[in-house]
């Protein structure tokens, strides 16, 4: 199993812009951080302060999944992948999305060679041009070019994205691993605030088709509730090194 599959030449040495500061909101009580206190959902309410609230809570849980060490991430991400490969949605997939990890993300790339083997194709998410927020799939292959797009996360070549024939619609993908920055019990995820996946996945909102959306984070990324948006496209399940929960509709 290697880590370091899915990695072009030179992509190591290639720089990262750190994120540009957010504006100052206010201290964040409604969304406690927790990783034991499962239980405490609170009720979901309205709030005018929601959306800074969510920005501060973006910024908490991404500083905490970044402290997370070189060995420690290692451990999480062939924690995750066990996890993961005992999955009857995974074990059947024919197309599987995943992302190259960021800013402390949990790392999928173990599966990588896993997938390879069992004949399933694997795509990576590539930021739509011309249309707001949207996601390409685009297929991971021998001669796949990497470049950086513009929040500086490596993504296939836009040339080669452009070509038909690398990319899959998304609900025909099987199943789709999606980074989460924070979630909770319920199902409901925090991203990273683009909205990119919920656009993209927004007809799961109306039929529960294809593809199985699988979030998957480090466990210290639990919140004991996150507010739903409307907008917000719920998960099948969620994946962590610790722990696979099934959301029940
Ligand atoms: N299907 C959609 N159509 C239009 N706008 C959307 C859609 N899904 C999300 N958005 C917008 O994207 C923005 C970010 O969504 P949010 O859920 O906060 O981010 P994230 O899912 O990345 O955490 C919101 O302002 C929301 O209005
Ligand atoms: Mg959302």
């Amino acid at each position: 199993m290697s880590v370091r599959c899915a990695l072009p030449a030179g992509h190591s040495r290639l720089r990262r812009r750190r994120p540009r500061a957010t504006r100052y909101t206010p201290p964040l009580q409604r969304f406690p951080l927790s990783t034991t206190n499962a239980t405490a959902a609170e009720p979901l309410q309205p709030d005018p302060h929601a959306v800074d609230a969510r920005q501060q809570l973006r910024r908490q849980l991404r500083r905490r999944r970044r402290e997370l060490d070189v060995r420690a991430q290692r451990r999480a991400a062939l924690m995750l992948a066990r996890r993961l490969m005992r999955l009857a949605e995974l074990r059947r997939a024919r197309r599987v999305a995943l992302y190259l990890p960021e800013g402390g993300e949990i790392d999928p790339r173990p599966l990588i060679d896993w997938l390879h083997q069992r004949g399933a194709e694997i795509y990576l998410p590539v930021l739509r041009p011309l249309v707001e927020n949207r996601l390409w799939f685009v297929r991971l292959m021998a001669d796949t070019q990497m470049t950086l797009n513009r929040f500086q996360i490596a993504e296939p070549s836009l040339r080669q994205s452009a070509a038909r024939h690398r990319r899959v619609r998304p609900e025909m993908l099987d199943v789709v691993l999606m980074p989460l920055v924070g979630f909770d019990r319920q199902g409901h995820r925090l991203g990273m605030g683009g909205g990119f996946y919920d656009r993209t996945f927004a007809f799961k909102r109306y039929r529960s088709t294809r593809p199985v959306l699988i979030g998957v984070a480090h466990a210290c990324q639990q919140v004991s509730a996150l507010p739903a948006q409307p907008w917000d496209v719920g998960l099948d399940l969620i994946a962590s090194d610790r722990e696979v929960l099934r959301v029940d509709d």
